[in-house]
């Protein structure tokens, strides 16, 4: 198969206002709203484990160029953690415990960088990499924030289009360690298992805060994007993941980014 070779990666240092954005900022959705929320309150904590894995293989395979690449990949995930602490300021203002959930997420992570093995925090990172590019791409084509409040979509769209860029580092630098498909998949088992009791409990703590939980709209907003977006993540781009042949850069999905630039 020929595919096309990793882009360069940018730096974008960008910074966004949140004062003002409305609490259900995606066209008055509170499900699309608070999922996004509620992915956000994960990132900062998931990117800083993102740059220790990759950083510790960096150590482990001494390879200059690979260096270069690595640190690139690391000035990018820690501006998007930037920008996420600041996005999340709008939950604590909200009265929510921020740093209760930070500090609960970390010592699972702490736990997994603990490992001897340096490819199981790698595989981790590979596969929510994966997911992070496949929301990305969904972001990107305007199949789930079309109607969002202009800098809220800004702002995603700015995370996705370097998701997108760099989503091949962490699976090269796996390769290079000599991680095979068997121990990159069963990451995913793993991390799609945290994500869903991570990510569920957070959305139902926000959506009971704002008293939509038990509402019938809630639940045809969630049947919709089980249906569109979300669900064709979970089954497509879950299935190429699984595949021995499985590379970030099979699907070339660049031209959402250079699209995004010239917007
Ligand atoms: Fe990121
Ligand atoms: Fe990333």
């Amino acid at each position: 198969m020929t595919r096309r070779a990793a882009p360069a990666l940018v730096l974008r240092a960008r910074m966004f206002d949140f004062s003002g954005v409305p609490r259900h900022w995606c066209g008055g959705d509170a499900v699309r709203s608070r999922l996004f929320d509620a992915f956000s309150t994960l990132l900062p904590v998931g990117e800083r484990f993102f740059i220790e894995a990759l950083r510790r293989a960096a150590v482990e395979l001494g390879d200059p160029e690979l260096d270069e690449l690595i640190e690139q990949f690391v000035r990018q995930e820690a501006l998007h953690s930037r920008e996420h602490r600041r996005y999340n300021e709008r939950l604590r203002e909200e009265g929510i415990d921020l740093d209760r959930w930070d500090r609960s997420l970390k010592r699972t992570m702490w736990r997994v960088l603990q490992l001897r093995d340096p490819r199981i925090p790698l595989a981790i990172t590979v596969a929510v990499e994966h997911l992070t590019a496949a929301i990305g791409r969904a972001v990107l084509d305007g199949r789930v924030l079309d109607d969002a409040e202009p800098i809220v979509l800004a702002f995603w769209s700015w995370h996705s289009a370097e998701e997108i860029e760099h989503k091949s580092v962490a699976f090269e630098v796996y390769e290079r360690l000599g991680g095979g498909p068997g121990l990159r998949r069963a990451m995913m088992g793993w991390g799609l298992l945290l994500l869903a009791i991570r990510l569920g409990a957070r959305l139902v703590d926000l959506l009971r805060r704002d008293g939509v939980l038990f509402e019938r709209a809630t639940y045809r907003a969630g049947a919709r994007l089980l249906r569109g977006a979300f669900g064709q993540i979970l089954t497509t781009e879950i299935a190429a993941y699984f595949r021995r042949d499985f590379h970030p850069w099979n699907r070339d999905d660049y031209h959402l980014v250079e699209a995004w630039e010239r917007r």
